[in-house]
């Protein structure tokens, strides 16, 4: 079965997790949108929720979809988040960023009680790295930071990584972050330690963020094409 039925199952399933009077941080990405559009459905037959969107990608499906949003300065406190992920490995961590949307993923999924984590199969793999890791970075002397960033990938345990700036479909204007950064994409091939890669990203002054997300993820849903598997820390 498709992929695309499989993120409509595990959204599906992330629904059991929204009560009335919640507010909800709501991710960004293929997933995500599938379960905004579905919490959509809920807010018009009853359902009483505020959104605080990750992106401005996500706040535009969600006003289409009629869920009221609140200004992210205007929320006291956020009851869970709901966000994909591009890999999840069996200790919860993730990577996340293919969407360019990782600062204010980590943002809100830091300030929530819940992240709920929402994927097809394909994102579950044994050890993270394959996809390559997004680490968001000032434009201001990008280049500088990127061979830091190379060097502090190294210390970390990973072998020749290739770092690249992101670039938009054009190929050649460099692609920009909704916060207006640039995205420096890593490929690792492997990270062995992903604390020690988050560590030693954390100490460069040009990093903005990265799309490591360690110990944030408490409930991992998996679409499949017999249902959705639910996983809870
Ligand atoms: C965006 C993200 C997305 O959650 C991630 O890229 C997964 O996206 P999709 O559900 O489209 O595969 O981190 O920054």
């Amino acid at each position: 079965m498709s992929t695309s039925h499989q993120k409509t199952s595990a959204a599906i399933a992330a629904l059991d997790y929204v009560q009335d009077g919640m507010v909800l941080g709501l991710g960004s990405g293929s997933t995500a949108e599938v379960f905004v559009r579905k919490l959509g459905e809920y807010v018009a037959e009853g359902l009483s929720i505020k959104g605080v969107p990750t992106s401005e990608r996500t706040a535009d499906v969600a006003r289409e979809a009629g869920i009221p949003l609140i200004p992210v300065d205007q929320a006291d406190c956020l009851h869970v988040t709901i966000d994909g992920a591009d890999e999840v490995d069996g200790h919860f961590q993730l990577i996340k960023g293919g969407g360019g949307c990782l600062l204010r993923e980590k943002i809100i999924a830091h300030a929530s009680d819940l992240m709920v984590v929402i994927i097809d199969e394909t994102k579950l793999v044994g050890a993270l790295g394959e996809f390559p890791l997004p680490v968001e970075v000032d434009p201001f002397a990008f280049t500088l930071t990127a061979k830091k960033v190379y060097d502090a990938l190294t210390r970390s345990g990973i072998e020749r990584p290739d770092v690249q700036l992101r670039r938009k479909g054009d190929g050649l204007a460099p692609y920009i972050t909704d916060g207006g950064n640039y995205i420096l994409d890593c490929a690792c091939r492997t990270i062995p330690n992903a604390s020690a890669t988050d560590q030693a990203l954390k100490t460069i002054p040009g990093v903005v963020e990265h799309g490591l997300f360690l110990g944030l993820a408490r409930v991992v849903i998996v679409g499949e094409d017999s249902g959705a598997r639910v996983m809870e820390l």
